[in-house]
């Protein structure tokens, strides 16, 4: 790992923070480095969505995080990250939002924030590029296409300060995840267990092809779902989930 101090980059404008970080790879070497869109023209969701996001309202940034050794475990690292963020939210603005496995952040079932990680692999060994999208301040916004989406202020009814939630959120990214470098995998497991409304939730998936069915028993070690079906049998998962209860 660098010595060498992180730093945090403001840019006016940009098409995504993570397709920046991943254009200038030198920025990579150092851990926890982050960049910051005042506006984001072609944020990137997972599953090649679309994240909009209203400029100088909305928090967009990405940071760098070096995952320890060969531990490249990409999905555990996005269920410790929604746990920062959901800490931060708790912590800061007093709101109770929960977590939707994999990446969502919601509250009252809407989701505020979204979660890309995306995983290069250079000479300098493997960095991890964290990109956190929140809505905070802004009013309206085009909904996903798997659940409505809403903003701190749309829930809470007051504007917050960008900088102070970049701040606060980035400050518990970096606590939880070098915990989590630290080898304390199974407290996070329990952490994003408590924190989750997805256990226990009757849900719809696909797995190999195929529409599956049933409740949301548990995460296994690697963060994946392991989904009880009517006859009993447990699947594990790894494709997007559906609550339908
Ligand atoms: C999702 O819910 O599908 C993930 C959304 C992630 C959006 C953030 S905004 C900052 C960073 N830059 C991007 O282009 N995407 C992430």
């Amino acid at each position: 790992m660098s010595n060498t101090p992180s730093e945090i980059i403001y840019l006016d404008r940009v098409d995504s923070t993570n397709s920046y970080l991943l254009r200038n790879p030198e920025l990579l070497r150092v851990p926890w480095t982050t960049i910051v869109a005042r506006e984001q023209t072609g944020g990137r969701g997972r599953k090649e969505r679309t994240w909009h996001s209203a400029p100088e309202k909305d928090l967009t940034f990405s940071l760098v995080y070096h995952p320890p050794g060969k531990v490249r475990q990409i999905r555990l690292v996005t269920l410790v990250v929604g746990l920062a963020v959901q800490r931060a939210l708790g912590r800061l603005s007093g709101i109770t939002a929960s977590l939707k496995w994999p990446n969502d952040i919601r509250i009252k079932g809407k989701k505020v924030c979204g979660i890309l990680t995306e995983l290069h692999l250079g000479e300098g060994g493997a960095a991890v590029i964290i990109g956190v999208g929140l809505n905070v301040n802004s009013q309206a916004h085009p909904a996903p296409a798997v659940s409505g989406a809403t903003s701190l202020l749309l829930e809470s009814g007051e504007e917050h300060d960008l900088a102070s939630l970049l701040q606060r959120i980035r400050n518990e990214m970096i606590d939880l995840l070098s915990r989590f470098s630290s080898g304390q995998r199974k407290d996070m497991l329990r952490r994003w267990r408590e924190a989750s409304d997805s256990i226990g939730k009757k849900i719809r998936t696909v797995l190999s092809g195929r529409v599956l069915e049933g409740i949301f028993r548990d995460l296994t070690e690697d963060g994946e779902v392991i989904l009880l079906d009517a006859r009993g049998k447990t699947h594990v998962c790894t494709g997007e989930i559906e609550y339908l209860s």
